[in-house]
């Protein structure tokens, strides 16, 4: 049970690498003027599939860790990087929401969404880098 959370966050964040992959292209195209093509209904589509797998795996990580070590914040490095992760996480699907619902020519919010998200991307590999380490110590 303990191997479900590690393995489907690990998923969403290489989901997240190629969204933000494509979300620079799009960076690129807005505010440098370059010619690149952005993928607008797969960024749209798979930035919230990694979202909602990291929303919904973290209280599924924290409630498979509290039912079977009927603790929480055992991981300390990981569990609060979950807390900061989550405004970020919240602040990157809701701009992004009303980015792809609300269209209109914009050069503030994209950035403010891009940002945000290149710092949720920071959150995500410092969580896998201290969820391997609770692997090793903890599942292994
Ligand atoms: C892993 C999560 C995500 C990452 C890393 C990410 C990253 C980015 C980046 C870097 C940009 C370019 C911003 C700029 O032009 O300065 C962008 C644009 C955009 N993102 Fe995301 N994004 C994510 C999730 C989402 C989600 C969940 C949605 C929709 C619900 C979304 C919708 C958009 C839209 C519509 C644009 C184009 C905005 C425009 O140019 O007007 N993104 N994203
Ligand atoms: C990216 C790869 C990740 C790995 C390898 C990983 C690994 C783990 C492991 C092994 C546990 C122990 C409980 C369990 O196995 O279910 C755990 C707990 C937890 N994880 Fe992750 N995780 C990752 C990403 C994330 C992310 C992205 C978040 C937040 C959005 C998160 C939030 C949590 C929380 C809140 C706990 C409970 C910690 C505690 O109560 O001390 N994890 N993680």
């Amino acid at each position: 049970m303990l191997w479900f959370h590690p393995v489907f966050q690990a998923l969403a964040t290489l989901v997240g690498l190629y969204v933000l992959w494509e979300g620079i292209k799009r960076s690129l195209a807005l505010h440098a003027k370059m010619r690149l093509r952005f993928q607008w209904r797969r960024h749209v589509f798979w930035g919230k599939v990694a979202c909602c797998i990291w929303f919904f795996g973290m209280l599924g990580g924290a409630g498979l860790a509290r039912f079977f070590w009927s603790y929480s914040g055992l991981t300390e490095k990981h569990f609060y990087g979950a807390l900061l992760m989550l405004p970020f996480l919240l602040i990157g699907y809701v701009t992004g929401h009303i980015l792809d619902t609300r269209k209109k020519k914009r050069i503030v919010l994209p950035l403010f969404h891009g940002l945000n998200n290149l710092i949720l991307m920071g959150c995500a590999g410092w969580q896998l880098w201290t969820g391997y380490d609770v692997i090793m110590l903890f599942l292994l």
